[in-house]
């Protein structure tokens, strides 16, 4: 099928060439003008109509939504925002599309009601942004890797082992769900199961991805990640993807580097690729921001907000540093928190993290240090402060508007101290004999992060709900597409 981009013709000087397009008709105005969009950018291209020679049939068919190809010339516009028309010559459609049945009408669509029609909100000018620019943002982080020598490792969807030791794992089995065979003691008897063993969807590459850079000396993995965590936010997912890179003989300082290095570079990659999209997004969330109250606008507009998180070093800071800042905080203070900080050891909650990146610090911050027991098994463990608590070699970085976008840390490399702490947390050894192996032969220090892939897209898009950011969201009580 020969047919030319909406996007390539938008700024063409070429009048009077004969040209076919094709796509889905956004408008039909007074019988003339047709505003069609192909999905090559975020505008439409008009087509004008010779509707006194345009048979009446056809022109009933030419509503919203429906695929049309049309060849005709192209025309300097007469109307104003456009420099470019296409005359048409002959109309073809190619898929009708009913005026009462089609979800999708020539205005603005609040995210909520969009969200139930994911399948058709790819359709969207707000969606074709967000969507070019995840694409973009994917693509960036793999150059990224590519250039400096990492290796992309795709580790496995089905594990049988929990990353996190949080135990927030969605079940694979092939077992009958209505007659599940018990062993005597009452236990399932996953014998019949189709691995022999109970397995569940990933929640992290990170485990396998240790295994890889422990040969290969840098590694990242990319990809779905899923969490059976009931927590119905507007930043969290069932299934999301992740960016796990891994480095071998790396220290924290090293990982944090890594991190801010890749952020930024990506974001600046999407600036400089997607301006289309992102001034799109940008005068978006101006509008939006218009509707809201003046205490409650936001001071940056979304591409200042993108330069400023480039041209700043993000802040560095431990947890007990951070702790002591936000229990002399005035939200703490006033108990203006739902959860108050009254002593160290205490998990923090996005309602702090945000405080310290939006209030405090005005800026992205890196928060290292973690107390040990609020953070996973597999962490470098610190000595123990002069008090004698005893925290890990953990970060988070945490950006505005988003708290937690990357979670990392260095990891503990002594096969002794790992194996204790396992034992503490209960994590049988035995089953992790393949991870517990890089600390039998040829440990060394290494270090990875794993970044949230939705949440960047998030930051970069101006877009407030991670469920608007992923094509298909899986969230509680939803998997509808
Ligand atoms: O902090 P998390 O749980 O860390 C890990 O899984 C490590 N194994 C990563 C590593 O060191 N290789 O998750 C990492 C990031 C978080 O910072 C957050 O951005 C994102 O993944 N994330 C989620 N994103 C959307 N929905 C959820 N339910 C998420 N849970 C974590
Ligand atoms: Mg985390």
């Amino acid at each position: 099928i020969k047919r030319e981009k909406v996007k390539s013709l938008l700024n063409t000087n070429e009048f009077d060439r004969e040209v076919t397009v094709m796509g889905w008709v956004r408008t039909f105005r007074n019988n003339q003008f047709i505003a069609i969009n192909d999905g090559s950018c975020i505008g439409n291209i008009q087509i004008v109509v010779d509707f006194n020679n345009t048979p009446e049939e056809l022109l009933k068919r030419i509503t919203t939504g429906a695929a049309i190809s049309v060849k005709g010339t192209i025309v300097e516009s007469l109307g104003k925002g456009q420099r470019v028309d296409i005359k048409a010559e002959s109309i073809e459609i190619l898929g009708d599309s009913d005026p009462e049945k089609f979800p999708l009408q020539p205005k603005k669509h609040s995210l909520e009601f969009l969200r139930e029609i994911a399948h058709l909100r790819f359709r969207t000018n707000t969606f074709n942004a967000v969507f070019k620019l995840r694409h973009a943002l994917a693509f960036a982080i793999h150059q990224f890797y590519n250039e400096r020598g990492f290796v992309y490792m795709h580790t496995p969807v089905i594990t049988a082992s929990d990353a996190e030791g949080a135990g927030e794992m969605f079940k694979v089995t092939t077992l009958d769900f209505d007659n599940v065979p018990r062993a005597e003691d009452g236990k399932v008897d996953y014998s019949q199961d189709f691995f022999a063993r109970a397995t569940n969807l990933t929640v992290s590459g990170q485990l396998e991805g240790e295994l890889a850079a422990m040969a290969f000396g840098q590694i990242y993995t990319f990809g779905p990640t899923f969490r059976a965590e009931n927590s119905n936010t507007a930043r969290h997912l069932a299934e999301f993807w992740m960016v796990e890179p891994e480095v071998a003989f790396a220290d924290l300082d090293d990982n944090m580097q890594l991190a801010e290095d890749m952020l930024k570079y990506v974001i600046s990659y999407a600036l400089e690729h997607c301006k289309e999209e992102i001034e799109f997004l940008n005068n978006r969330l101006l509008e939006e921001e218009k509707t809201k109250p003046q205490n409650e606008r936001s001071e940056l507009s979304l591409i200042e907000k993108l330069n400023f998180c480039l041209n700043n070093d993000f802040e560095r800071l431990t947890y007990t540093e951070a702790i002591a800042i936000l229990k002399s905080s005035k939200p703490n203070q006033k108990k203006q928190f739902k959860y108050i900080i009254d002593e160290w050891g205490a998990d923090l909650q996005s309602e702090h993290e945000r405080f310290l990146v939006e209030k405090h610090f005005k800026k992205p911050v890196i928060l290292t240090d973690y107390p040990a027991d609020i953070k996973s098994f597999y962490m470098r463990q610190n000595e123990p402060d002069a008090q004698g608590r005893k925290t890990v070699a953990a970060m988070d970085i945490l950006f505005p508007g988003i708290g937690e976008i990357i979670g990392g840390s260095q990891r503990e490399e002594r096969l002794d101290r790992l194996t204790q702490r396992m034992e503490d947390l209960d994590i049988p050894q035995d089953e992790m004999w393949w991870y517990l192996d890089t600390r039998r032969f040829g440990s060394a220090p290494h270090s990875g992060f794993g970044l949230g892939f939705e949440r960047l897209i998030l930051f970069v898009s101006g877009m407030t709900n991670i469920r608007d950011v992923i094509a298909f969201p899986r969230f509680p009580k939803n998997a509808e597409f």
